[in-house]
């Protein structure tokens, strides 16, 4: 069983798949000069790992095996810059197809390889946690960090074709899986039709098929209206603005990113009722989604102070201080909005609602 979703991106279209992918990888390979295979050890070691890799070997002239260090500091530009010279000893082409086997942060690393090795070669993502498949394989960013701030160095790089194996989500550890549901549950607040099934998946600690081809759809209808973030892509901030400042203050160790985004999604809720924007029937609805799904929604009064000052660096400013993804009360319970002004007062009103006492 699958679903296939065609994603529409900058006048290219590609298929997200779904389900039991096994049988796809041909169909990308068919017609490829060479094949390089972009992971990492931790998840080239899982039996979902194995069976991609030995799919490609069999079905496709694989050059080369690029392992990168695990999570973030497989995005650094070093890493960058010693995989492109293993492409170009295999005898990588234009003509050829890189293949990103593994989370956020292979797809993100393997998908800026793929847009500036030979000035661009084709990529295909095959996201092994729930964030990739739901977010970050998903909408064309691809990016590595710099010393000074993640992301900085990227590109917008749609894949050939995106594989999601929900079965190849067993391996991953029990933290991994609940931060992606910080994620998943984010689309359900953009989404509150959406919200019932999303929160009863998530109290479950389930992810399906229909949970994350839901996700995935709805991240890309915004994307295709929206490809460059100059409007509704903002959208898929929610919760973000707060919950950076939440994931620097715990020094992006303490909490998780999906973690600091369910802290983040409370927070905006709260700053929403603060502003007349919802009322608490919504933040104790909210909040109960998160908290079901075994998710964090306060920190130490110290951590949100600091938090709240950090956010002040995060990079969607305006001439007129931060601008504020929020929802706000709506037919279908609420909507969410983008480019909203929140004054200093309420900002500072949320985050001590966020902080409890420690
Ligand atoms: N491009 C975008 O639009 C976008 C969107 C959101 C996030 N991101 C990026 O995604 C990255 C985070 O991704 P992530 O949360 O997937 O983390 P990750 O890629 O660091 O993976 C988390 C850990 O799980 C391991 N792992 C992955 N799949 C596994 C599996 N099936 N079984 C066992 N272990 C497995 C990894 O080796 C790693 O140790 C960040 O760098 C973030 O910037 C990008
Ligand atoms: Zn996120």
């Amino acid at each position: 069983m699958s679903t296939t979703l065609e994603a529409r991106q900058q006048g290219q279209a590609y298929p997200v798949v779904v389900g039991s992918s096994g049988g796809r990888l041909p169909g990308f390979t068919q017609g490829r000069d060479r094949i390089a295979l972009v992971t990492c050890a931790r998840v080239l070691a899982t039996p979902h790992g194995k069976r991609v890799a030995a799919s490609l070997a069999r079905a496709a002239p694989l050059a080369a095996t690029v392992i990168l260090p695990d999570g973030e500091r497989g995005k650094t530009l070093a890493v960058l810059e010693r995989s492109a010279t293993r492409l170009l000893r295999a005898g990588l082409t234009r003509r050829s197809l890189v293949v990103a086997l593994g989370g956020g942060a292979v797809t993100d690393a393997a998908g800026f390889l793929s847009a500036v090795f030979m000035r661009g070669v084709d990529w295909l993502a095959v996201p092994t946690t729930v964030l990739a498949m739901v977010d970050a394989a998903l909408g064309g960013k691809t990016a590595v960090n710099l010393p000074l701030a993640k992301n900085a160095v990227g590109a917008f790089h749609p894949p050939v074709g995106v594989l999601s194996d929900p079965a190849s989500l067993g391996t991953l550890p029990e933290r991994e899986l609940r931060s992606g549901l910080g994620e998943v549950l984010k689309y359900g607040l953009l989404r509150p039709e959406l919200l019932p099934h999303l929160a009863a998946r998530a109290r479950a600690g389930r992810v399906d098929e229909r949970t994350i081809a839901a996700c995935a759809r709805v991240k890309l209808e915004i994307v295709e209206r929206d490809p460059r973030e100059r409007a509704e892509r903002k959208l898929l901030n929610l919760g973000h603005t707060f919950g950076h400042g939440v994931e620097a203050a715990g020094g992006f160790r303490r909490w998780t990113h999906g973690e600091s985004v369910a802290i983040g999604l409370a927070f905006a809720f709260r700053l929403a009722r603060i502003l007349g924007r919802v009322g608490e029937e919504e933040v104790e609805r909210v909040e109960a989604a998160l908290t079901g799904a075994g998710l964090p929604v306060r920190v130490e009064a110290s951590a949100a102070r600091k938090a709240r000052l950090l956010m002040a660096h995060d990079k969607k400013r305006s001439s007129a201080g931060l601008l504020w993804v929020l929802p706000i009360r709506g037919p279908r319970g609420w909507a969410v909005e983008w480019d909203v002004v929140a004054d200093p007062t309420a900002v500072g009103q949320a985050a001590r609602e966020i902080g409890r006492p420690g």
